[in-house]
């Protein structure tokens, strides 16, 4: 069974950036691009930990400001590689609420 669960706001993520939110214990970048769409990623870049949501957006891609690996933010593809980040579904509410689609086992790797 899907339902969903409230992220954050999207006031509180500026066009052409990214925050990082937490859900039961687990933390999600979501990323605003300057075209109006949102996406969700893991927080954490899968190289050595760096912080998805403070790299620098371009378009629909994402690169990690530690060692700038490029992350495709709809598909979740390292772009310069083959280390993958975890994508999630993310829709917005009328009201301007981020909202993840989450099954019994979404949060579970
Ligand atoms: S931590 Fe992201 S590229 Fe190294």
């Amino acid at each position: 069974m899907q339902a969903e669960r409230i992220l954050g706001r999207l006031a509180d993520i500026p066009p052409g950036e990214g925050r990082t939110f937490e859900l039961d214990g687990e933390r999600i970048a979501v990323f605003h691009t300057r075209a109006g769409a949102v996406f969700a990623t893991s927080a954490a870049c899968p190289h050595k930990g760096g912080p998805l949501a403070d790299g620098l957006i371009g378009g629909t891609t994402v690169i990690c400001p530690l060692h700038e690996r490029v992350y495709d933010l709809a598909t979740g593809r390292e772009l310069t590689g083959s280390c993958d980040i975890r994508t999630y579904p993310v829709r917005l509410r009328e009201d301007g609420t981020v909202l993840l689609a989450v099954t019994d086992a979404a949060l579970a790797g």
